[in-house]
């Protein structure tokens, strides 16, 4: 195996190798189904993870699961595997595991992950909610609003207490900001009623997925594979594809830039891709094609798993260096597009017939080009791809639970859930205490999410935020030491939860009011104010790059 990088398969008498130093040149896994694209993006998350890099991969149909045990003689694939190793030259195929880490935004096959509504940002919530443009105005002017009055929009019932304040206000807002009519935000209110009825309360809220658990090694020095369990979040394809941008844009925000590492930081596997481009607006694609375009200097390198290669937009696949491309079918007018496009997008080999042989490659076979130290990627060759050391298919419910036992975040979500809930709790009552006097009784049951409470709830975050201004720089120490996190990256996440581990009601608090001033601004930079933030993001060798 080639030093610095990743053997991928045997191609024109040579070892096809995918150099780690190019590895955050993005790329792309195209095939139609069934022609092995499973198979060579778990032979790369394995050979990512031998070599000390994370990954981030969404297990789409449950197979990749199979990625956290070793392969087995018995397995049905052995025979197939065994032979590949021998034709390749692979002689020392073994069987053997990766350390991977389960995660499940509705928490039931791995760690639950959740965010704020605050840190998701109006763009890719209005993305998840299908609001018009019209409609995704208003909403961004609802968090302008909340963030002036240091209201920290955490989960749905937030959202919708926010929605009602500026139903009522609609005069006055439409003057400040622009126009703002009950009836758009009693479209986004129905909206939100839809998103919570798909199960989207389950994944706002605290505490908020912390991006460093993904980005680990085990003590052997292999990065974790986090293995987003997807099979269910894909009968919503719209909180799939927004979910997995929003991590991206977090990965984004919370990583510093690294310019050209030896290795990447972590590597994101964005299986069935198209459904992440399918009806996207314009404003979001070019979105997309910013973060794609930028992320690399933080050392994260994106690859599309897709099975026709032009469901990805030319902005988006132009920056994808590293190319596996199985077989494809020419039925139709598409498929016989997508054969032209793959054949424009290689660099040519004289030696091979790009269109022609795409139909002909069997399972398991693919024409790959990969970047080259220089950048350059190398002429395309027809491949076959290695076999995997790690089992084909899924774990079953018993191994899977086994190894989210002995994980190394095993309760830190689970279980923080209700201590935090309750925290909210007790503060909200201790609120309630400070502005009494002129609370409504009503106002006392808490309930916000008619709208009806929401007045002493907003009137106990201002305390809370008025607070907050005075303390924000004790509660940034107190996070910064708790965490052990530099300075560097205060964002609305790492302060929540340290205050929470410092298990005061008032710290606690003070991190929400601080965050709401914060977490805002930080958490809402690629995808919400994308052109405010940019220019402070953008390096020196990636502004000459554009
Ligand atoms: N490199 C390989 N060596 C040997 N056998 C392979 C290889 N790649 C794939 N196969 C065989 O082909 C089968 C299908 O591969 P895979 O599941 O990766 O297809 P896919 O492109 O992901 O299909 P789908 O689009 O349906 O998800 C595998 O179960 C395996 O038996
Ligand atoms: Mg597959």
């Amino acid at each position: 195996m080639a030093d610095g990088g990743i053997f991928i398969g045997q191609g024109g008498g040579t070892p096809q190798v995918l150099n780690l130093k190019r590895a955050n040149r993005h790329g792309l896994i195209a095939g139609a189904t069934g022609t092995g694209k499973t198979v060579t993006l778990q032979g790369l998350a394995e050979g990512f993870s031998n070599a000390g890099v994370p990954v981030f991969v969404a297990d789409v149909k449950g197979d990749l699961s199979g990625l956290a045990m070793a392969g087995s003689p018995l397995a049905k694939a052995h025979d197939a595997f065994t032979t590949r190793a021998r034709e390749i030259g692979l002689a020392d195929y073994a069987y053997a595991d990766t350390p991977v880490q389960f995660w499940d935004l509705f928490g039931e096959q791995g760690h639950p992950i959740r965010t704020t509504i605050s840190e998701m940002g109006p763009v890719l919530l209005a993305r998840l909610m299908g609001l018009n443009d019209t409609q995704e105005g208003v909403l961004t002017i609802a968090f302008r609003f909340a963030d002036e009055q240091g209201l920290l929009l955490l989960d749905l019932a937030d959202l919708q207490a926010m929605l009602a304040h500026c139903a009522e206000n609609a005069q006055a807002l439409s003057a400040q900001y622009g126009n703002v009519t009950k009836a758009s935000v009693g479209a986004i209110q129905r909206q939100l009623l839809q998103l919570e009825s798909q199960g989207g309360a389950k994944f706002f809220g605290e505490p908020a997925l912390d991006i460093s658990d993904f980005i680990g090694t085990d003590d052997k020095g292999r990065g974790y594979v986090n293995v987003l369990a997807a099979d269910r979040l894909m009968s919503s394809p719209r909180l799939y594809s927004t979910f997995l941008l929003w991590l991206l844009s977090e990965l984004f925000e919370t990583l510093p830039e690294v310019g050209d590492p030896d290795k990447p930081k972590l590597v994101f596997f964005f299986d069935e891709a198209h459904l992440l481009f399918e009806d996207a607006p314009k404003a979001l694609l070019d979105k997309v094609e910013q973060v794609v375009r930028l992320i690399r200097s933080k050392g994260v390198g994106v690859y599309f798993v897709t099975q026709n290669p032009v469901d990805v937009p030319e902005d988006v696949a132009g920056q994808l260096g590293n190319r596996v491309q199985h077989a494809l079918r020419a039925f139709t007018p598409r498929d016989q597009k997508a054969i032209r496009a793959a054949a424009e997008t290689f660099r040519a080999n004289p030696g091979v017939d790009v269109a022609t042989a795409i139909t002909e490659l069997k399972v398991g076979e693919a024409l790959v080009s990969l970047l080259q130290a220089d950048g350059a990627p190398t002429p395309v060759e027809r491949t076959l791809i290695r076999p995997p050391s790690s089992r084909l298919g899924p774990l079953s419910p018993a191994e899977r639970a086994a190894v989210i036992q002995s994980s190394a975040v095993a309760g830190k979500y689970e279980a923080a859930v209700n201590r935090e809930s309750a925290h909210e709790m007790l503060a909200e009552r201790a609120g309630e205490a400070v502005v009494a006097d002129d609370a409504a009784p009503a106002q006392r049951s808490g309930g916000a999410a008619g709208g009806g409470g929401w007045i002493g709830r907003v009137g106990k975050k201002l305390v809370m935020a008025v607070a907050g201004a005075f303390l924000a720089s004790k509660a940034r120490d107190i996070g910064d030491q708790l965490s052990g996190r530099s300075p560097r990256r205060r964002s609305a996440n790492a302060t929540r939860t340290a205050a929470g581990t410092a298990g005061s009601t008032l710290g606690y608090e003070i991190g929400k009011a601080f965050a709401g001033e914060m977490g805002g601004r930080i958490g809402r930079g690629v995808l919400g104010s994308f052109s405010r933030n940019m220019a402070d993001n953008l390096s020196p060798r990636s502004r000459k790059a554009r």
